[in-house]
């Protein structure tokens, strides 16, 4: 996997290690992309830069009219900023459609773009925004490169081994402008786009003063639709200027076959989601269904705080301890360095409660809870845990009574043969601990990082609705 794991304190400490061991280093932030390509033997990288525990890189802050989200700002805080919902709705559509709670908790937007999957979905709602990145390098200071010029093709972007993305901004919404996200996939999540369609509109006395459309998965980057977007400057949305633009978008799109759906399906869906965006911003309704308060199992841990408390180390060498708390215990593990977290815990720790369904961040059943936070253990590096604070399925009893929500999957029959009952339990714990009292749909959004192939669903809400009643 990995030989070296570092944790600079500071911006400049990061930067320096790129600019030592550029060829040979990565950043690691969320690690949901790069621990699978590391995983998978896509990617070889010696030595992982973790930037995590750099105070300040989650920042999300608006500034004369524009919006700065720093490097480490995840997809669950985009989800739950009023700041963003308000002045950056297509952005905070997309996130909520990333993956699962558990994925969105650690994958940040910055990881999304290095990544440049033409698929991405942060990728095309902070284009059509106007977004820019500012990449830093110890050498040569900051460079700020609009989409056009960072994103080169299919996970090819701009960024050089010796820097790491800084910061990303574009202009906040103004009052006379909305925007939308819209994503079709195969399923309601963990779901990879097959065509996702980002719309922002500038109104002016009932005429579009502005219009930016970006499309996703349908060429090797995102690409905008410019000549939709000039038909529709200086007129009305009517029905047959949002039909005649759906034309030009799909017209725009070049988009492959693949197993997901095929090139003319693609291009026949750019059409039908950008007549439905379009639509939705001329009634106002592109935030219908967007929830009143998100779930997003991060916990009630203060991240800052966390930090803070983390103890310095600069370089994790691959003899050196990883000290940590794994339910309430302290414990202290060797030889663990280039493992998952769900390694360490299963073959150091022989807590076996955890499991692997598929070490790929797909079914949940790794899911423990990280400083407060449900997260999948196959895509955390062990090292990342080094001075935290890790709850497993063994650690969710009390002295000598269940957790409520362990009574609940015995009392409902909701276990059959329960192997993905531990990473459930855990989501569920998570939920309760979040919002005591969930609607039925707030349980269900809960599970969607969680995979049953056995007892199916219905048993394991009730039991959740029956667990909140007993807490
Ligand atoms: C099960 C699953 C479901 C998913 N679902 C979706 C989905 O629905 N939609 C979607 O768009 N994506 C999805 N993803 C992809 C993924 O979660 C995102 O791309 C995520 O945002 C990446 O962020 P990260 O912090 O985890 O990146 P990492 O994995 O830490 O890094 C990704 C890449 O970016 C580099 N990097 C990260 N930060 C910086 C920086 N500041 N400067 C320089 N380089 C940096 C790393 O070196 C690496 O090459 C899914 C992934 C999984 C595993
Ligand atoms: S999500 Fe981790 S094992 Fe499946
Ligand atoms: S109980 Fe068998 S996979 Fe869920």
């Amino acid at each position: 996997m990995w030989q070296n794991y570092c944790f600079p304190k500071t911006l400049p400490e990061a930067l320096t290690l790129l600019a030592e061991h550029s060829e040979d280093t990565r950043i690691i932030a969320g690690g949901t992309d790069l621990i699978l390509e590391l995983e998978r033997g896509v990617r070889h990288v010696p030595t992982l830069v973790d930037v995590t525990r750099i105070p300040g890189l989650d920042d999300i802050a608006l500034d004369n009219g524009t919006v700065r989200l720093g490097p480490l700002v995840t997809h669950s805080q985009v989800v739950v900023s009023d700041l963003l919902v308000d002045r950056a709705f297509p952005l905070a559509r997309a996130c909520w459609q990333v993956g699962s709670p558990q994925i969105r908790n650690r994958g940040t937007i910055a990881g999304n773009l290095i990544n440049a999957s033409p698929a991405g979905d942060t990728i095309t709602p902070l284009w059509a925004l106007g977004a820019s990145v500012i990449l830093g390098s110890r050498q040569r200071g900051e460079r700020e490169l609009p989409f056009e010029e960072f994103c080169l093709g299919v996970r090819r972007t701009a960024l050089q081994p010796d820097e790491m993305l800084v910061s990303i901004q574009f202009p906040a919404l103004k009052a006379n402008e909305r925007g939308t996200f819209l994503k079709l996939g195969l399923r309601q999540a963990q779901a990879i786009a097959v065509v996702n369609v980002a719309v922002v509109l500038g109104f002016e006395d009932g005429r579009i003063s502005r219009a930016s459309m970006a499309l996703g998965s349908v060429a090797p980057t995102i690409i905008r639709a410019t000549d939709a977007e000039e038909s529709l400057i200086g007129r009305p949305l009517t029905e047959y200027t949002m039909a005649r633009a759906g034309e030009l978008a799909a017209a725009a799109a070049r988009p492959i076959d693949d197993i997901r759906g095929s090139a003319d399906y693609r291009r026949a869906m750019v059409r039908v989601l950008t007549v439905r965006a379009l639509r939705q911003l001329r009634e106002g309704s592109e935030r219908h269904g967007w929830p009143a308060r998100p779930v997003t199992l991060k916990g009630i841990s203060d991240q800052a705080s966390v930090i803070r408390h983390a103890p310095r180390i600069t370089f994790h060498a691959s003899n050196a301890p990883i000290e940590f708390t794994v339910n309430g215990q302290p414990v202290s593990v060797c030889g663990a360095n280039d493992k998952t977290l769900l390694r360490l815990l299963r073959e150091d720790l022989g807590l076996t409660g955890t499991k692997e369904g598929c070490a790929e961040g797909e079914c949940g059943a790794c899911t423990v809870w990280l400083d407060g936070m449900a997260v999948q253990s196959c895509l955390v590096p062990a090292p990342r845990v080094h001075g935290c604070q890790v709850v497993t399925i063994e650690g969710l009893a009390g002295e000598g009574s269940l957790h409520p929500v362990q009574q609940a999957f015995i009392e409902e029959g909701a276990v059959q043969c329960g192997y993905c009952t531990p990473g459930m339990i855990m989501s569920a714990a998570g939920l309760l601990a979040e919002m005591p009292r969930p609607s039925r749909e707030e349980i269900r959004q809960a599970l969607t990082g969680n995979l049953c192939r056995c007892t199916g669903y219905c048993k394991v809400v009730r039991a959740i609705e029956r667990a909140a009643v007993a807490s």
